[in-house]
């Protein structure tokens, strides 16, 4: 966090703003029956240290699940995890909960900017998801497995989306939804009647427009999304909060990536 904080929002405390989206989705009525972190949760090196996010989401009052990211480390968090979540190697899984079949990808093995989903958790997913209720599902992932528009994060989405959709398709009439993180904006999109969505960033967000230049940040609130998933459908939506106030917002500018 210290050297995203540092590159991206200079003198910003991004745990604070973590403990902030926290505290905004605790607060929603209902509050969440479930919470899915999108990954890059962390940048601290090659290890980065767990504990203080386990800290922060200890008390939820839900379980909270984690899709590692590209910044993240599965063998780190392994060793200090939230409080109630897997994941540990293989660093995906799925669970039921009321009405859902959830599955949870692991896209960021290889710890590089461009996703992947080797052979053995395609093959996983497919007999996951063969095997499971006939639920519907929601799918978790890092990495999006689509084109969001933006062709320097289009370089670094899943390589391979078409083996994923090659996977996924024979169980299209139960996937709702397909949610990532990644691209650090909010976009919704549909792929033949699955929702795909991203939210913004709880930290600094990306420009959406198709040619801004690698990294560019926009001025924009952070937030979350929120699923309401119910016997007659499923809705997303977007909560934007303000930052706590001794944020000092960046200048819009940064050079790393997602
Ligand atoms: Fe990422």
């Amino acid at each position: 966090v210290a050297r995203a904080a540092s590159r991206y929002l200079p003198g910003v405390d991004l745990r604070a703003r973590l403990a902030a989206a926290l505290a905004a989705g605790r607060a929603l009525d209902p509050p969440p029956d479930l919470w899915v972190l999108g990954g890059d949760m962390m940048d601290d090196g090659p290890e980065p240290d767990y504990r203080s996010l386990g800290d922060l989401c200890a008390g939820l009052g839900a379980p909270v699940h984690l899709c590692l990211g590209n910044h993240d480390s599965l063998d780190a968090y392994a060793r200090a995890p939230l409080p109630a979540a897997p994941p540990r190697s293989p660093g995906y899984y799925s669970l039921d909960i009321p009405g859902f079949h959830v599955v949870i990808l692991f896209t960021a093995a290889e710890r590089r900017g461009a996703g992947s989903l080797d052979a053995a958790q395609l093959e996983w997913l497919r007999e996951d998801l063969a095997s499971s209720a006939p639920a519907r599902v929601l799918i978790f992932m890092h990495h999006p497995p689509v084109e969001v528009g933006v062709q320097w994060l289009d370089a670094i989405m899943l390589k391979e989306a078409g083996r994923f959709w090659r996977a996924a398709d024979g169980f299209r009439q139960r996937i709702c939804a397909v949610l990532f993180a990644h691209v650090h904006f909010a976009v919704s999109l549909s792929r033949q009647g699955v929702l795909l969505a991203s939210p913004p960033a709880v930290g600094w967000q990306f420009r959406a427009d198709p040619g801004s230049a690698k990294a560019e940040t926009a001025v924009e609130l952070p937030g979350f999304n929120v699923l309401d998933a119910g016997e007659s459908g499923l809705t997303v939506r977007t909560v934007r909060f303000l930052p706590p106030s001794s944020i000092r917002e960046g200048d819009g500018r940064g050079g790393g990536g997602a």
